[in-house]
């Protein structure tokens, strides 16, 4: 049993991963602004698992408030999913992409050093990739320059916690890039609950289905893929959340700065899963061809051959599980949290 800081722990891969920890019978301890999030997931967690975690209101960009945690808390390890997660925004407003998720690391990290705490999983993300690399894609494949500012930012931060753990070997660092996550808890009480026009495919689909949205809008149908839609490694959250609880074990064994490809080694295109998602659950999602969405790739999924060996993760749910819980959360919550 350990004391976990999880920052951004309220968010939708958060509030997930609080209820591996617990039942794992760690000690939780979340910090989060509730930017993006709101206190009642982490209210659902703990009536879920029937246990309690400890919830502070602060930002990672305040040392004062991660000093405070330091101290009266004997953390013994961070998982630190806190950060901005916009794609498009992040091309608008990119100095607050750069002060949540790079100022924001740096200071999480300056913290962990004063009290030190060398133990960190990081939420990075498969767009950290160069996008010249074709599928599967393994860990020593390039990483290339993201198309957008959000992907910006997690190559840095990768490539900051690599050089402060190569600088100072008490650290020990997991990367864990993510694929597309998607799917809700099955009880269907924690989910995601994204604000305003979602960017992504899952959410988008429920809200059509839930009847919140017209139809979707597949981007492009002339790549070269099975159908022609692009094709992506779609992840339950449950799963990634237990990835996160296989990296802390390993990473509470050893030193050093490493990635891990978190996903399930399958793609799937767009039509494939709104037909699935169609199939799975009886209701129809209204659709229309639209152009290219700009910095899409036509494929991507992962070769998640090293997460299996070393960290000793495998994904145990397939594209049906993810959509049946997907759509289990969003009609018991057509309004996310806000109900
Ligand atoms: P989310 O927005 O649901 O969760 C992020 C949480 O961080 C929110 O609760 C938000 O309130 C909090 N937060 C944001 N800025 C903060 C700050 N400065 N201080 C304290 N709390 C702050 O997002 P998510 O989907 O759960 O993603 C979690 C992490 O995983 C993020 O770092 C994201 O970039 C990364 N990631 C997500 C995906 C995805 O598709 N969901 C894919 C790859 C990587
Ligand atoms: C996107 C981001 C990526 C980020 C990830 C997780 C882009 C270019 N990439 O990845 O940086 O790490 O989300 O937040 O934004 N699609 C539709 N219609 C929609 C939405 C999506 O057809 O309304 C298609 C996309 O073109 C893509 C697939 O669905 O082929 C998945 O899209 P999405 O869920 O946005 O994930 P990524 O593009 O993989």
């Amino acid at each position: 049993m350990a004391n976990i800081l999880i920052t951004g722990g309220a968010g939708y891969i958060g509030s997930h991963t609080c209820i591996e920890l617990l039942e794992a019978n760690h000690k939780v301890i979340v910090l989060d602004n509730l930017s993006n999030s709101s206190e009642e997931s982490l209210r659902r967690v703990q009536q879920l698992t029937r246990k309690t975690l400890t919830f502070i209101e602060g930002d990672i960009r305040n040392s004062d408030d991660l000093n405070a945690i330091f101290t009266n808390h004997a953390i013994d390890a961070v998982i630190h999913f806190a950060g901005l997660k916009a794609v498009g925004e992040s091309q608008k407003i990119p100095l607050a992409y750069f002060d949540n998720n790079i100022s924001g690391s740096i200071t999480l990290v300056k913290a962990m050093e004063k009290a030190e705490v060398f133990t960190l999983v990081f939420s990075s993300s498969a767009t950290v990739y160069d996008e010249a690399n074709i599928s599967p894609l393994n860990e020593d494949m390039p990483i290339g320059i993201p198309s957008n500012n959000y992907g910006y930012t997690k190559l840095i931060v990768e490539q900051m916690l690599e050089k402060v753990a190569l600088a100072d070997d008490r650290w020990s660092i997991a990367l864990l890039r993510y694929f597309n996550p998607v799917g809700a808890h099955k009880s269907g009480l924690i989910g995601e609950d994204p604000q305003g026009i979602p960017n992504n495919l899952m959410p988008y689909i429920t809200q059509v289905a839930v009847g919140m949205r017209e139809k979707l809008s597949i981007f492009g149908n002339d790549y070269e893929t099975v159908d022609g839609t692009g094709v992506r490694d779609y992840i339950h959250v449950v799963d990634l959340a237990s990835a996160h609880l296989c990296a802390l074990n390993n990473r509470l064994t050893y030193k050093g700065c490493r990635a891990w490809n978190v996903g399930t080694g399958n793609g799937h295109s767009v039509l494939q899963v709104k037909n699935t998602f169609e199939e799975v659950n009886g209701i129809p999602v209204p659709f229309e061809f639209a152009p290219r969405r700009s910095g899409d790739v036509a494929i991507s999924y992962s070769d998640n051959s090293r997460a299996r060996e070393e960290l000793g993760w495998e994904a145990k749910y397939g594209l049906n599980d993810m959509l049946a819980d997907s759509w289990n959360w969003q009609k018991k919550n057509p309004k996310g949290y806000r109900d």
